[in-house]
């Protein structure tokens, strides 16, 4: 089910034909660090985390949850890879959200993007999952779009949406095929899917392959800087394998044809970052000044992972307490993160009655692990219980707002996260 990881995927270090730290400076033993991976942050053995299933069917299993930290490039990374065809291939059970708030950042994806290709003309998608972001596209003027998705399921609703995908993993064999499909696209995009690949040297190759001197690839990701400061360690997940800095990318690409150009920073899903990778050849003033902001370091991590533990106390704590009140408590967004929270504070039906979701593919079936049911959303207003966890802390506005009945009878929020916080 899952392999260990012992070097980085960015850089190298712990491989054995890696250099060591002292090697690869210039000015000696400046380093002292260990010359391999160092483990941050461990939340013991867990299920995976969109294993939603019935209470009758054949859970995925275990697997151990443990970052990694890289002394040379920063970089985090599980300690574990869980095979992707038990993670992605059959059922998968994520679906790009069609809320207001990710309506709002494609728009803000499409101006920037629309701009920084020279014609915004052909798009292809790696992770494209339903096709909700390329039919935005193309109702915004791009003229063909490509999806790539390993996910069965997913390509067929993009298919029946128009949307034209590839159901494979994305590598140099499915960049030919893309290739042979539409040419050198003028865009190359992937929303969220570059943390969840194992190759990373793979995944480049395949976009060396894909990519023409006039292609922009954009890759958003979760940024570790801002899940280390706003403690979002329920980002935290199997299907996540690495926790990404610039300066891993900075290493990954150095020994290709292909450079970071640029790193544009959003707030959506708690803080990530449009890495704009190009072929060699640009000013890359823009890149090397975001590296030169960035904050991640070991000690950021271990903080990070101290405090954490706290947080886990605390919500535990609190719900246990209201629980033992008396009180109705459920969660709202069966999200991934959900998973982790629940894992981690232990919670069974008796604390949580149930998650609701808007997710159909999510209603009656399980939180892995435990017992507690996915419902529909309709169940926060229907029930009114006292407390709803608020799961899906990264819709917060959008969630309170739609909402809003459950507070005006006296039901009330609580927020995970950056901090617990009783609304
Ligand atoms: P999301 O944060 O997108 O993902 P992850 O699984 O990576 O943590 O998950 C949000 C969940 O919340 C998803 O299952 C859909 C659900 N949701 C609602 O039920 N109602 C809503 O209004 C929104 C925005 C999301």
């Amino acid at each position: 089910m899952y392999k260990p990881r012992t070097s980085c995927r960015a850089c190298g270090l712990g491989s054995p034909q890696s250099t060591t730290l002292k090697q690869s400076t210039a000015a000696g033993s400046v380093y002292q660090e260990d010359q391999k991976l160092i483990e941050v942050f461990d939340l013991g053995v867990q299920p995976l985390a969109n294993d939603f299933v019935a209470a009758s069917d054949e859970r995925a299993g275990f697997a151990p949850l443990k970052v990694l930290f890289c002394p040379r490039c920063h970089l985090g990374q599980l300690s574990v890879e869980v095979s992707p065809n038990i993670l992605y291939s059959h059922n998968y059970p994520y679906v790009t959200s069609t809320s207001d708030t990710m309506k709002a950042h494609f728009g803000l994806i499409n101006d920037g993007l629309s701009k920084e290709c020279k014609r915004p003309n052909t798009v292809v998608e790696i992770g494209s999952n339903d096709g909700a972001l390329l039919g935005f596209l193309l109702s915004h003027g791009w003229k063909t779009a490509l999806g790539i998705d390993p996910a069965q399921n997913l390509c067929q609703v993009a298919q029946t949406h128009g949307i034209p995908s590839l159901c494979q993993f994305f590598n140099e064999v499915s960049a030919e095929t893309a290739l042979k499909c539409v040419g050198h696209p003028d865009l190359i995009l992937a929303r969220h899917c570059f943390c969840h690949i194992n190759d990373w040297k793979g995944f480049v190759k395949g976009l060396e392959v894909l990519a023409g001197d006039n292609t922009v690839i954009a890759i958003e990701v979760p940024w570790a800087q801002d899940m280390l400061e706003n403690l979002e360690f329920d980002t935290v997940y199997h299907e996540h394998t690495s926790y990404l800095s610039l300066k891993s990318i900075d290493f990954l690409l150095k020994d290709s044809s292909l450079g970071l150009s640029d790193a544009w920073h959003y707030d959506i899903h708690g803080g990530a970052i449009m890495l704009i990778i190009k072929k060699r050849g640009f000013d890359d003033a823009r890149a090397r000044l975001a590296l030169s902001k960035e904050r991640i370091s070991l000690d950021a991590w271990r903080e990070f992972a101290a405090k954490s533990e706290v947080k886990v106390m605390e919500l535990s704590a609190k719900v246990r307490s209201l629980a033992a009140e008396g009180k109705t408590i459920v969660g709202y967004g069966a999200s991934a993160k959900s998973t982790v929270w629940i894992q981690a504070c232990g919670f069974k039906k008796s604390h949580v009655r149930f998650i609701a979701d808007c997710t159909k593919g999510k209603w009656y079936k399980q939180s892995p692990g435990t017992d507690i049911p996915i419902v529909d959303e309709g169940a926060l207003t229907r029930e009114l219980p006292n407390y709803a966890i608020l799961f899906a802390w990264n819709f917060r506005k959008e969630i309170i707002e739609k909402e809003r009945l459950f507070r005006e009878k006296g039901g009330k929020w609580i927020v995970p996260v950056p901090k617990i916080e009783i609304v």
